[in-house]
């Protein structure tokens, strides 16, 4: 029987995202320590029969969408054949991936065919010199190739991912929302959030997406809010007068958007994980070839979601950081 993944608040849980390793290619300053991460060994990750065993007790469960992320999913072997055997389990409806789109270009037209539906990727800044800085060596010309690839592979929406940094790329807003104008994208501006990290940067770098909405203002270009964007996510939709595109504002820490979160997390390391602020999480990975196990500690863990993230706090709390989970991004 079908059974619905509620939690203590009344919300209900169809969205899985599920990162597939803690590596990454990159290494951006808002995600990462300047000197670097230790990676998981090899034999701490979910292995991709693991992962569908999971997938196929989710779905039983009333997990209809997935969305891959990592680290970077990319970096993962072989990941379009997992994507094929998640995408053809019972009950998943929708399959998407959040990705740094470096090795993405080469790889659009396996993915389509393996059965993913959309993506998002990160693009920070349009600049080849200030994308290296922010990413630590990336190369921008392979992530316009990536969406250009994307594009014309059907991807449908593409979403890009906007981190907004006072004085590192604030004054792209206006490059950013121009490219929504001739093309069926969605930018999304995305508030720095304080995770994972002492991040001493963070505190003079944070930015309000307020900020956004006031250019729009200041170029004299009209706005409405939207809501046909496809997918459940966090972000608030717009859409520029005559645009074909449209842009979005993620705010997790000025305004949050908890009451409709409909979303569990699977870590790398096989945890399952409600809530992306908080250290909660259950070790699913133990349970692997007991399904009844797995589908009890699904609601075992959900009845430890908390309300809402504090991350608010953070901001209030400017002498003392505010930490609760110990993982970084990468690892979430
Ligand atoms: P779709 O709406 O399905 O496209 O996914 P998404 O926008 O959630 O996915 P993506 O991986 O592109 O995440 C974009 C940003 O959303 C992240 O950088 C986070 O800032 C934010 N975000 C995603 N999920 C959560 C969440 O559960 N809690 C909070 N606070 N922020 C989240
Ligand atoms: N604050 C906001 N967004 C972040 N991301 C990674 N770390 C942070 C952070 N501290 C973003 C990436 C990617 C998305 C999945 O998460 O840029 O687009
Ligand atoms: Fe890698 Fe994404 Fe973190 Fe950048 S934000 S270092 S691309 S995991």
């Amino acid at each position: 029987t079908a059974s619905i993944l509620q939690d203590r608040f009344g919300r209900r849980h169809d969205y899985l995202r599920i990162s597939v390793t803690d590596k990454c290619n990159l290494s951006c300053v808002y995600c990462m320590p300047e000197e670097g991460m230790e990676f998981e060994p090899e034999e701490k990750l979910m292995s991709d029969d693991e992962i569908v065993e999971v997938v196929t007790v989710a779905a039983r469960m009333g997990i209809r969408k997935l969305r891959i992320t990592g680290g970077e999913p990319l970096v993962r072997k072989n990941l379009d054949r997992l994507i094929s055997r998640l995408t053809a389990i019972p009950g998943i409806e929708d399959t998407a991936l959040t990705t740094n789109g470096m090795f993405l270009a080469p790889k659009a037209e396996k993915l389509k065919a393996a059965g993913l539906t959309r993506i998002n990727i990160s693009l920070d800044s349009m600049r080849a010199d200030r994308f290296r800085f922010i990413t630590r060596g990336g190369d921008v010309r392979k992530v316009l190739a990536a969406l250009k690839a994307s594009i014309q592979v059907g991807f449908d929406p593409i979403k890009i991912n906007v981190v907004l940094m006072k004085g590192i790329n604030d004054d792209e807003i206006d490059d950013f929302l121009a490219l929504t104008l001739n093309s069926k994208l969605t930018v999304r501006f995305i508030e720095y959030m304080p995770i994972g990290h002492e991040s001493k940067d963070w505190k003079s770098q944070y930015l309000p997406l307020s900020t956004v909405l006031e250019r729009c203002q200041a170029l004299g270009m009209s706005y409405q809010p939207i809501n046909e964007v496809y997918g459940n996510g966090p972000s608030e939709n717009y859409q520029i007068a005559g645009a074909q595109g449209s842009f979005g504002l993620i705010h997790p820490v000025s305004d949050h958007f908890c009451s409709n979160c409909n979303r569990l997390r699977l870590t790398a390391d096989g945890m399952i994980k409600p809530c992306l602020y908080w250290n909660y999480e259950t070790h699913v990975r133990s349970a692997i070839g007991q399904p009844e196990l797995i589908e009890r500690l699904f609601r075992e863990t959900l009845a430890l979601k908390p309300e809402t993230h504090e991350m608010a706090k953070a901001l209030a709390n400017q002498e003392r950081s505010h930490q609760p989970t110990v993982r970084r991004m990468s690892q979430i």
